[in-house]
This record gives structure tokens, C-alpha cells and sequence, in this order.
């Protein structure tokens, strides 16, 4: 982590900043409200920039909401789980979206990827940037077109 981010990060318990993340963006957008589910488990705290995280967050959830905007609005789901293994904590962004092509999985944190009309592709790759950043790591997964897709993000824990 550079010298910077590490001044301004602080201990952090993951599903506290989520939620106030969630209020501070989401508490006046019933539709996004009517579809975010949180899934918490008990996890130590981490170091994370808070608003270099806010940033992840709010982008893999505005992706998840364009990865949705052509299904149909009662099948809308973005689920949001915090959870450890070990020595990691994992908060994981999965939709119920279009998925995503396996020959396109590897370019999608590249810079200037994007399939929209109006995308640069510049926000998964400032996600992973700002993920590494924290000293943390973030993949993602698919079962398919059409099938959704999650993203997991892991952060190192002070605990052995
Ligand atoms: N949840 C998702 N489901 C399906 N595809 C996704 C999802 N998230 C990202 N993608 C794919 O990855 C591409 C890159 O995402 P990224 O956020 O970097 O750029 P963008 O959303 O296209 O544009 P912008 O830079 O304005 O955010 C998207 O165009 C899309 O093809
Ligand atoms: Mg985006």
C-alpha cells in the first residue's frame, strides 16, 4: 500500500461502511433499494480507504444495474455478502444480469473495455487499481450469458 493510502486508511468493519454506503447513495432510490439483499457475517475489521472503497462499491453496483437494465424488473437482485475465511474478509457484488462471455472475462478490469454505448471502461480497472492499492484483490466470476455475474473482493486481515 502506498504511504498515503495507508495515512488515511483506518480499521474498518466492511458491513458498517456498506451500509452506510448504501444509505448514503440508495435511501431515496426505491428500485435500487427494492433489490439490494445484504448477507452479513461476523468478520475482524480491515484497513481500507474509505472513499477508494465507497468507489468500488458504488461501481460494481451501478455495473450490476446496467448488467440488468433488459431483464425483468421482478428478477432484479444484487446481493451483497460480507463474510471470512481465515486471515480474509470477502464482500462479494453478484446480479442476476446478463452475465458475461468466458472469452471476455480476462479483459473486463483492462482500461477502455466496455460494451456500452456510453462507457468508457475506465471504472473496473480504477476498482482493481484501488483495490491493490489497499492490499486487497478482486476477481470476477460467471456462470454464463444471461446467468449473472459476481464479483469478490478479499482483504487481508491483521490475524494469522
Ligand atoms: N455486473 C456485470 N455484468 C455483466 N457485464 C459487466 C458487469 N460489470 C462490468 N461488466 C462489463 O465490463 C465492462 C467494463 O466495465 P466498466 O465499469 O469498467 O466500464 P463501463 O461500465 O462500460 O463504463 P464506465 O467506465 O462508464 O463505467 C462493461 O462495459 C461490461 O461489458
Ligand atoms: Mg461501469
Amino acid at each position: 500500500m502506498s504511504h498515503n493510502l495507508l495515512f488515511y486508511s483506518t480499521e474498518t468493519y466492511l458491513a458498517d461502511l456498506i451500509d452506510e454506503i448504501l444509505t448514503l447513495y440508495y435511501s431515496t432510490q426505491d428500485n435500487v433499494q427494492k433489490i439490494l439483499k445484504t448477507h452479513y457475517s461476523k468478520t475482524d475489521r480491515v484497513k481500507v480507504h474509505k472513499s477508494r472503497f465507497t468507489f468500488v462499491i458504488v461501481n460494481l453496483i451501478q455495473n450490476a444495474l446496467d448488467a440488468m437494465s433488459k431483464i425483468e424488473p421482478s428478477r432484479r437482485e444484487i446481493s451483497i455478502s460480507v463474510y471470512q475465511e481465515g486471515a480474509k474478509v470477502y464482500v462479494t457484488v453478484a446480479d442476476t444480469g446478463c452475465g458475461i462471455a468466458q472469452e471476455d472475462l480476462i479483459k473486463i478490469f483492462s482500461q477502455g473495455y466496455s460494451t456500452k454505448r456510453n462507457g468508457f471502461g475506465f471504472e473496473l480497472n480504477s476498482c482493481a487499481n484501488y483495490t491493490g492499492e489497499m492490499n486487497g484483490k478482486i476477481a470476477v466470476s460467471t456462470q454464463g450469458i444471461g446467468k449473472g455475474a459476481e464479483f469478490k473482493i478479499s482483504f487481508p486481515t491483521k490475524r494469522r
